[in-house]
């Protein structure tokens, strides 16, 4: 679920763009919901793109909010929906069906709070929200009796592997050698010329997922994005210390 308001709008057209392109690349298309807050039509950044990429995907669901019109943005979009008013906890019940997300929140620090607030009131987990914050705007968490995300990931080793490392990209049919002067894996696909999705470059969007299919791999930074089962997030990881060798699907 991306929630945004007002120019909090910009890094989840990047995030969804990210998303729908991974999509139809590794054809698991998740279902997306894209919810907006604005004054009125005038100031909705991004609505002529947005409603382009409702109309050409149906797992992205969009619903848009203004709080300065009477009357909602209505679009004869299927997968459009608008509302007036602000953006809420009501709403969200609304719109979502019972289900498992992953939020994403991007705005002003008041609408943050608000919806952090909110979704923790619903017993959503403290990890499976993410937000950006503009300037100084910041979400206190309440991360009691959680464990850190980092926890979560592949096991890691200590140390950064700067030994030569067989890295073979089976899709592309190249193998390339990791060597210590790459940031991280995604670097080192982009400098080989293979294509490679991605969004954040830090983490965030999950853009970058990838399946490891052998060897290991450590993060060097706590990652807000989820990797899926026996996947790797690419801008953010490197070869585990010791390993010899190992396998991406791409
Ligand atoms: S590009 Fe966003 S998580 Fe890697």
């Amino acid at each position: 679920v991306l929630l945004s308001a007002g120019i909090g709008i910009t890094p989840m057209i990047a995030m969804l763009n990210g998303l729908l392109v991974n999509g139809n690349r590794t054809r698991h298309r998740h279902p997306i919901y894209f919810i907006h807050g604005a004054r009125n039509r005038r100031e909705h950044a991004f609505a002529a793109h947005l409603q382009t990429m409702a109309a050409g995907h149906r797992n992205l669901s969009v619903h848009v909010r203004y709080s300065d019109e009477a009357a909602p943005f209505d679009s004869d979009i299927t997968n459009w929906q608008g509302s007036a008013g602000r953006i809420d906890i009501d709403l969200l019940r609304e719109l979502l069906p019972f289900g498992d997300y992953d939020f994403y929140l991007c705005g002003p620090a008041s609408f943050m709070q608000q919806m952090y607030d909110g979704l923790r009131g619903l017993n959503i987990a403290d990890v499976r929200i993410r937000f950006e914050a503009f300037g100084p705007a910041s979400v206190r968490r309440d991360t009691c009796a959680e464990k850190p995300a980092i926890e979560t990931r592949p096991a890691a080793t200590a140390q950064n592997s700067t030994t030569a490392v067989a890295v073979q990209f089976t899709r592309s049919g190249v193998t390339a050698q990791w060597d210590g002067s790459h940031a991280n894996l995604l670097a080192l696909a982009e400098a080989n010329g293979i294509p490679a999705e991605s969004s954040c470059r830090n983490g965030q969007c999950g853009a970058c997922a990838v399946a490891l299919t052998s060897g290991e791999v450590r993060y060097i930074r706590e990652c807000d994005a989820h990797a899926g089962a026996g996947e790797v997030l690419m801008c953010s990881a490197v070869p585990a210390a010791g390993v010899e060798s190992i396998t991406l699907d791409l």
